[in-house]
């Protein structure tokens, strides 16, 4: 009788030695309260390799601002709830997707030194990828047909130049795709083709002279569209964009101030938001000048 009375002291005499051979985890963690899953932050660590010992509920991890040379989708192997990966600002050359991350919803490798699309193939849960300021020059054919479910495609900052025509096939959930601020000399006309669900386009910031008649997916609308900052020749081309965009069939031009217009004199388009509708905007630059006609 005296035996399990004895017990507790012998636990508690234990504790200190159990607790002393499972390491500290490596990085802070907390739960994050709007996703209600595990954070773990390694932030700027000065980390150059991903560090062993996470803790194995692991939902979100910051990896951002180290210095990790290229990465592997094996090391998240032992975090099998994984949902969103934090890999911005590490100076990344390479990422080895060999091995699945089927729970993956967010990657985000914007800031790095990528010169290619990692492979997606095991990421088929994916609906978030940035890739901002990396080195891309060329998107393969149908290059995010592994990943059905993205949302949002951040491919601002890059050195793509052309794009082909099949570049975005079956991102059919696809909501928001920025190209800002690459080097776009001119765009096919079956870009958009896929994208039932786009609601916000960026093309800012490219080398854009005009875009192909046909390339606004007839009867689709979008809540916006940034074309600012691109060498747009205005001309008779560009109707068919003032058309889409300015006039779509059924809608009152309602555009204030400025409108479309077809003269070689035109050195200007419209600028505004949509009458009636203060949350739909197009944003538009071509110049500024006061030559403009109603079409
Ligand atoms: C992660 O940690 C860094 C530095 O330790 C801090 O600056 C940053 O705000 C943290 N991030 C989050 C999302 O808590």
């Amino acid at each position: 009788m005296r035996f399990p009375a004895l017990l507790p002291l012998i636990l508690a005499a234990l504790q200190p030695a159990a607790v002393s051979t499972a390491p500290p985890p490596p990085c802070p963690w907390e739960m994050n309260k709007v996703k209600d899953i595990v954070e773990v932050n390694c932030t700027g660590r000065d980390l150059g390799a991903v560090p062993a010992g996470l803790p194995e509920d692991t939902g979100i991890l910051l990896l951002n601002a180290n210095r990790l040379p290229s990465v592997s989708t094996a090391a998240f192997q032992p975090l099998p709830a994984l949902q969103d990966l934090d890999l911005s600002d590490n100076g990344l050359r390479a990422v080895h997707a060999e091995a699945p991350l089927p729970s993956l919803k967010e990657l985000l490798l914007s800031r790095n030194a990528l010169e290619a699309l990692p492979a997606l193939r095991g990421l088929p849960a994916l609906s978030r990828l940035a890739l901002a300021h990396n080195k891309l020059h060329a998107l393969a054919p149908a290059a995010f047909r592994a990943v059905p479910q993205l949302q949002d495609l951040d491919l601002r900052g890059n050195a793509l130049r052309t794009l082909p025509e099949d570049a975005f096939a079956g991102l059919r959930a696809l909501k928001d795709l920025d190209l800002s601020d690459n080097a776009l000399e001119e765009l096919p006309a079956g870009l958009l083709r896929d994208l039932e669900k786009l609601e916000t386009l960026w093309l800012s910031g490219n080398r854009l002279r005009a875009l192909p008649s046909g390339f606004f997916p007839e009867g689709h609308l979008f809540a916006y569209v940034f074309l600012t900052d691109n060498p747009w020749h205005c001309d008779c081309s560009l109707v068919y964009l003032c058309k889409t965009l300015f006039l779509a069939p059924g809608k009152e031009p309602g555009w204030q101030g400025r409108s479309c217009c077809c003269r070689r004199s035109c050195t200007c388009l419209g600028a505004g938001k949509a009458k009636g509708n203060s949350e739909k905007g197009l944003f538009w630059g071509c110049g500024l000048g006061h030559h403009c006609r109603p079409l």
